[in-house]
């Protein structure tokens, strides 16, 4: 089993778009059974809401549907997944400060999936930019490249 966390800040936009993404495509490869996705953030800011309206509505548009209430990353979540993946790395650096000094897990960049793109690069944060639309794009082919890597060194 390969068990999957995205992180964003609010985990109302980009990380449960990423879970909703991902798991859809695990479920049409048939691999449900093999890998697990959650999402969290690193904010307390909407612990137990829904996904945003505009996360809710571009999934909807591409057939997904997303059940899930907002919940903070904590230290445990380090030993219940086995691939931590972050929007951007302001995420990275709180995700890392949950930890004691040196102790910090491999924390991954959700964009450094797509393959021979830019490494490092944050997915836009459309509670900012309002571009929902963008940010799926981007979401979408990270979460085919992540796929495949998993297909290829995890299963
Ligand atoms: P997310 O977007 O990290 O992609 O869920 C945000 C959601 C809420 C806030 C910031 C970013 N906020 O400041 O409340």
């Amino acid at each position: 089993m390969v068990r999957v966390l995205f992180v964003c800040l609010g985990n109302i936009c980009r990380s449960p778009m990423a879970e909703g993404v991902f798991r859809h495509l695990v479920a049409q490869r048939e691999l449900s059974a093999h890998i697990t996705t959650d999402s969290a953030g690193t904010s307390r800011y909407h612990i137990g809401e829904p996904p945003h309206h505009g996360t809710l509505q571009i999934l909807h548009q591409n057939g997904i549907q997303l059940q899930h209430a907002a919940r903070q990353f904590t230290r445990a979540d380090a030993e219940r997944f086995d691939l931590l993946v972050a929007m951007d790395s302001d995420n990275i650096s709180d995700m890392q400060h949950v930890f004691p000094h040196g102790q910090a897990p491999e924390i991954h960049y959700l964009l450094d999936f797509i393959p021979d793109g830019p490494r490092g690069r944050g997915v836009p944060d459309p509670w900012y930019t309002g571009d929902f639309d963008a940010v799926y794009q981007l979401v979408a082919a990270a979460c085919h490249g992540l796929l495949e890597h998993i297909v290829h060194e995890h299963l």
